[in-house]
């Protein structure tokens, strides 16, 4: 809703607020949130919809939850309205904040506040709530990070627990679970994210996008227009764009900042109002002057490979974006060799991030330099893309990240980064914008849909012959980080099994529909249900319990990967299998039982597993951090790696402090500003902990050095770890055993660590080394199917990672949890649908609702390349939960879904199709192994 009118203007109303009494002259359909943030300066209360669906802008009325985006400011006349700035008391956290610091319940934080007054709400009338009793109290909000369950263990701990205090900070950082170093302000509301910290006097930017997939489009009179509209200061279009193109690749610029004449995905930006917030927010796009001819778009994969197929880009022939692969032995020659072949297709479709907090941010020109405040998981990316557009150097242009509220890849590309300092370049005032819902599902990236054909075989004794994987993806109208996908996919494509003969293919086409991009996994989690599939097939086939079956092909320690990479350590699937094979017997047992009991119900247990190469797919992939003591006795970790909720900036902390041998408390941390940090990578590949981790090491270690030279010790004395460091002030103080040697700081010190993981190129047949380690996984799923709805309901949830080395285990325990729960939604419900789920309330995600019990398992089998081991977590959590569902789909009904997600009117549609062998199927299930 737009913001009301001067005119409109009412008397004064009164409330209260957090126990003030408050007067505001603002109009009383004034949405109370808005009044809340832009009247009240109370930033805490998040708006990620406005629309009633995601719940970010809970508050209190009178004691009682509501969405204060859908709370007109009339309705709060004369009541109390509680925020989450509202819960301490007297700087300290209450009971539930210290609870949500303990469990690791906030990851990013945007849903924190509205998680945390839902759950005031209810302990304030119920103060010892069953698990279901929270569940049900904080159902109306949306969390996409944390997967909910350390949200409740949070909860419930303050209900039925002893409340205690904040564990003391352990002497070795490394191993710990401790509770984030930025978590307090996502407890208190005082954390800023991209859309919380415009300076008051900005001018706003609306971006007019194309309300057609394809289209020719031609202006009107836009001076004219500016000049009779109120607040309107200037109008943006590709003309005033420097260079029009950006993009993820160097030579692939290919997604105009603003389109030119054609626009081509519905939601592509044509141009840019700049005026008051007041002027922007009330423009009637009806009356914006342009002239939409909408054209025939290329819509899926089947258009795009048409013969005669219009081409998207012009120079792109036959709509073909990248045809990448890997070729190993002959498996042509393999299949005779097979006891056992399996063979299928699967489709997947656009899926969105649905990270809370939509995109914003705000720039400002000063002198020749441009410099942007956003939400971003790439700092330098965006750096050097933003230059690129405007043709400045990188140098001018400073990127000062804000908190970022969920990101997933979905921010890795540049959204309001080039239009914000395009704005604020040419109108020398800073300029703000902050997407709507609606206006960021449809513009931004989405996972790629794809179309995976996949044949395995194995021998008569289970052990996997040759596989053929042939994958195509849909990489909408630009290739965003479609090239990525389409190479990183037939690498991963055997599984994470021993595969002798390999022939893995991958191609991404364009369309008519927003870019495909990055989403956790990049494309693998899309290639594990097919591979994953096949292995339940061939284990089926031979009578071959399924975990078995995995176990006898898991690549292990001195096995070669597909691209002829030999595995010299740490490779821990086998182990993650051991750890889940009790609770598979006993699931699979569970459900047999349960399934001789009942007709309309059936319950399943399945198997996925996974392996994941860590970082860029055989690229550079650099990261450096430095750590310097100031001679005051600050120690700042200066951490140019963005943390989007995944944890990076507690355990970069955590490994630095150690290295250093320092208290991790003592270390303040810089993040991603440009001016401030050296460039450490993106946010993505589930870099962070391994590479800049290795990188923060090695920074720690080197101003350990350079401490202990600054106090005129022996060349090699400070790997002596019996010394404790410590500051007291501007002193520092090196003791061991009971002697106690301190100096002056001489002035400021700084240590650096620069890492960049081992890879090589491949060559023609995608033989080399992608990357440096590979993380391995596999999660077991149990299912309950109600065969007459076709719902499914996922019960529980086992999951076992080798990490390396769990720098956190909190931390690691929430990527699992939330990376699972997104996959639970990408196995039964997420679908993006271009023009019809761009909103939280057609598009749905899992609620707290959704959720099963879930066990995570860490298997730490150290990778000696990384930091005290660690390798990274980001996207395995999610990867194989899909499979392990769709496993467990089968053994609960004999139906093997080859499209998902696997919506009710699908299962029930392949249920009725099965019909006249369900009486076979019902024996097949009884029997699986
Ligand atoms: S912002 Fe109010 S429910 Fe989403
Ligand atoms: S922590 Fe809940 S959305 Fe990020």
């Amino acid at each position: 809703m737009n913001r009301p009118r001067a005119e409109f203007l009412a008397e004064a109303l009164e409330f209260t607020v957090n126990g003030r009494a408050v007067r505001v002259r603002t109009p009383r359909i004034a949405r109370l949130a808005d009044v809340l943030r832009d009247e009240l300066g109370l930033t805490g209360t998040k708006i990620g919809c406005n629309a009633g669906d995601c719940g970010a802008c809970t508050v209190l009325l009178d004691g009682r939850q509501v969405c204060s985006c859908l709370t007109a400011l009339g309705q709060v006349e004369g009541r109390s309205v509680i925020t989450v700035e509202g819960l301490a008391r007297q700087e300290k956290l209450s009971a539930l904040q210290t609870a949500f610091q303990k469990h690791g319940a906030a990851q990013c934080g945007i849903c924190t506040p509205g998680m945390l007054i839902a759950a005031a709400d209810l302990l304030a009338r119920n103060s010892a709530p069953r698990e279901s009793e929270v569940k049900d109290a904080l159902g109306g909000v949306l969390c996409r990070c944390t997967g909910y369950q350390k949200v409740v263990e949070a909860v419930l701990d303050v209900a039925n627990g002893p409340r205690l205090p904040l564990p003391p900070a352990a002497e070795q950082a490394v191993g710990a679970r401790a509770g984030k170093v930025d978590g307090i302000g996502k407890l208190t509301g005082s954390e800023s994210y991209g859309a919380d910290a415009i300076p008051p006097g900005a001018l706003w930017m609306r971006v007019i996008r194309s309300p057609h997939h394809r289209c020719r489009f031609r202006f009107g009179d836009l001076r004219e227009f500016t000049a009779r509209t109120d607040g309107v200061a200037r109008i943006l279009t590709a003309r005033d764009v420097p260079s029009n193109g950006f993009g993820i690749y160097p030579g692939i610029k290919d997604q105009p900042v603003l389109a030119r004449g054609e626009a081509r995905f519905r939601g592509e930006a044509v141009a840019a109002v700049i005026g008051t917030r007041e002027a922007v927010e009330a423009l009637d796009l009806e009356r914006f002057p342009v002239k939409w001819e909408p054209l025939p778009p290329i819509m899926g994969l089947d258009a795009a490979m048409a013969p005669r197929a219009h081409w998207v880009q012009a120079e792109k022939p036959d709509n073909l974006l990248l045809d990448g692969g890997v070729r190993k032995g002959d498996p042509a020659s393999a299949w005779a060799e097979c006891a056992a072949i399996a063979e299928g297709t699967f489709e997947t479709s656009f899926v969105e991030h649905a990270y809370i907090e939509p995109e914003a941010g705000w720039a400002k020109r000063a002198g020749d330099r441009i410099e942007i405040h956003v939400t971003t998981q790439t700092p330098y990316m965006d750096r050097d893309e933003v230059a690129l557009v405007l043709k400045l150097k990188p140098e001018q242009v400073r990127i000062v990240p804000s908190a970022c509220g969920g990101g997933f890849g979905g921010k890795l590309d540049v959204s309001v980064q080039p239009l914000i300092a395009l704005g604020a370049w040419l109108t020398g005032k800073p300029v703000a914008c902050v997407y709507t819902r609606p206006e960021s599902m449809a513009s931004t990236t989405k996972r790629h849909p794809a179309r995976i054909h996949a044949k395995f075989g194995c021998d008569a004794s289970g052990r996997l012959r040759a596989c053929e994987v042939d994958a195509l993806f849909d990489t909408g109208a630009y290739a965003s980080w479609g090239p990525t996908v389409a190479t990183r996919v037939p690498i991963h494509a055997t599984g994470p099994y021993s595969v002798p003969h390999v022939r893995t293919r991958g191609r991404a086409y364009f369309t008519h529909c927003h870019p495909s991009g990055a989403f956790r996994g990049f494309g693998v989690p899309q290639g594990a249900i097919a591979h994953e599939a096949m292995m339940d097939e061939l284990a089926d086939a031979l009578r071959i319990d399924r975990l078995e079956f995995r176990r006898r092909n898991a690549l292990k320690v001195g096995d070669r990967t597909a691209t002829g990479q030999l595995l010299e350590h740490s490779a821990g699937l086998a182990e993650c299998l051991d750890a889940l094979a009790p609770r598979w017997a006993r699931a699979k047992a569970e459900c047999e039982a349960f399934n001789r009991e009942n007709r309309s119900h059936k319950r399943g247990a399945g198997i996925g597993c996974m392996w994941y190469g860590i970082g860029n797919t055989a690229l550079s992939n650099p990261s450096t951090i430095r750590i310097g003591l100031s001679t005051e006795g600050a120690l700042t970790l200066y951490n140019g790696a963005v943390d989007i909720g995944q944890g990076s900036n507690t355990i970069l902390t955590q490994i630095a402090a150690d290295a250093v041998g320092l208290p991790m408390s003592q270390m303040r941390i810089v993040m991603g500003d440009t001016d401030r940090t050296a460039d450490a990578g993106k946010t993505s590949a589930s870099r962070q902990a391994f590479v800049s981790g290795k990188a923060a090491e090695l920074a720690g270690l080197d101003l350990r050095r350079k401490l202990f030279a600054a106090a005129g010790a022996p060349e090699n004395e400070w790997r002596d770890r019996r010394y404790k460091l410590a500051l007291e002030g501007r002193r520092l103080v090196f003791r061991k055993d009971s002697i106690a040697h301190r100096i002056e700081i001489p002035g400021e010190i700084v240590g650096e660590g620069f890492f960049d993981p081992p890879t090589a190129a491949a060559d023609e047949n995608g033989q080399g080394i992608p990357y440096a380690t590979y993380a391995f996984a596999a999660q077991v799923a149990v299912v309950e199917v109600d065969l007459e709805l076709g719902t499914t309901r996922v019960l529980r949830l086992y999951a076992a990672h080798d990490v390396g080395r769990a720098i956190n285990p909190i931390q690691v325990e929430g990527q699992i949890q939330g990376g699972a729960v997104q996959g639970l939604g990408f196995a039964l419900m997420e679908e993006y649908v271009p023009g019809r789920t761009e909103n939280l309330h057609d598009y749905l995600i899992p609620t707290i609702g959704d959720i099963p019990a879930m066990e995570c398992i860490l298997v730490e089998d150290g990778e000696p390349l990384g930091p005290y081991g660690a390798k990274g977590v980001g996207e395995p959590g999610l990867i194989p939960t899909a499979p392990a569902i769709l496993g467990a789909i089968h053994h609960a009904t004999g139906v093997r879904m080859r499209q998902i997600p696997v919506l009710p009117h699908r299962l029930r549609a392949a249920l009725a199709s099965a019909l006249p062998t369900a009486s076979k199927t019902e024996s097949e299930a009884g029997a699986l192994r």
